[in-house]
């Protein structure tokens, strides 16, 4: 079974004279350890979908099965422990609590799923040496780059060792050098067997990834394989 499984999904949010349509009959399906960029114009519903994904958020009508479980009947308390065990997110304004050092940043989720200290201490400082961030643990946000704070963002996705990485424009605030050097670590975690799913409109950050969905006025209008996988593939290369 596929680890997302999305059917015939709409999305309207009522803003009482007007409705405006997200999502308009969108289906999709998504492997464990596959790499997805989800690319689209602003206003196409690039969000709006991610939220849906990564169970911030409810569909008006369709169905969504993550992991075995049929996300549209859940309440909020049970769509908030699935998205706890289930789901990494990251955002383009990385969201890190200000005053609060990388290591406790990091250790949060951890607190919800009910770690003692010690373990909650050891799996954030794991989690920060695999992005890289091992020198900078008592470092708080301000006194970090925006290419940092964002390996940050990603080591608090990873710690609860979710089953997908779910990233909403994760370059967007950041330069074209520092946003290669991030992709290179989605690159390195989809490799280490980490389903991922980000949503770029920058074409170059989209060739990371093996697979290009395309949104158009809340549809699905291509969905391929990029050249990387292709290469990937080739015997030749
Ligand atoms: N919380 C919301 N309330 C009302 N309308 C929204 C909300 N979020 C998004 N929209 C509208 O839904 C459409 C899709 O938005 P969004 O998913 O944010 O697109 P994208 O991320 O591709 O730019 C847009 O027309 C946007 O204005
Ligand atoms: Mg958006």
């Amino acid at each position: 079974m596929a680890l997302i499984e999305l059917r015939d999904i709409y999305k309207v949010y009522d803003m009482g004279a007007e409705k405006v349509h997200a999502l308009n009959g969108v289906d999709l399906s998504v492997q464990r350890g596959e790499y997805v960029a989800i690319m689209g114009s602003s206003g196409s519903g690039k969000s709006t979908l991610m939220n849906l994904l990564g169970c911030l958020d409810t569909p008006s009508s369709g169905s969504y099965i993550l992991n075995g479980t049929a996300v549209q009947e859940l309440d909020d308390t049970q769509l908030a422990a699935i998205r706890n065990k289930e789901i990494g997110f990251v955002f383009q304004t990385f969201n890190l609590l200000a005053r609060t050092d990388a290591l406790h940043n990091v250790e949060l989720p951890l607190i919800y799923a009910g770690l003692s200290r010690a373990e909650r201490r050891e799996r954030a400082r794991q989690a920060l040496e695999k992005v890289g961030l091992g020198s900078r643990m008592t470092h708080q946000p301000n006194e970090l780059s925006g290419g940092q704070r964002q390996r940050v963002a990603i080591a608090r996705a990873l710690v609860n060792q979710p089953s997908i990485l779910l990233a909403d424009e994760p370059t967007g605030n950041l330069d074209s050098a520092t946003s290669e050097e991030i992709m290179q670590l989605f690159d390195e975690l989809h490799q280490a067997g980490n389903t991922v799913v980000l949503v770029t409109h920058e074409p170059d950050i989209a060739e990371h990834a093996w697979r290009k969905v395309t949104l158009r006025d809340g549809k699905v209008t291509s969905d391929q394989a990029t050249s990387r996988r292709d290469r990937r593939r080739s015997p030749a290369s």
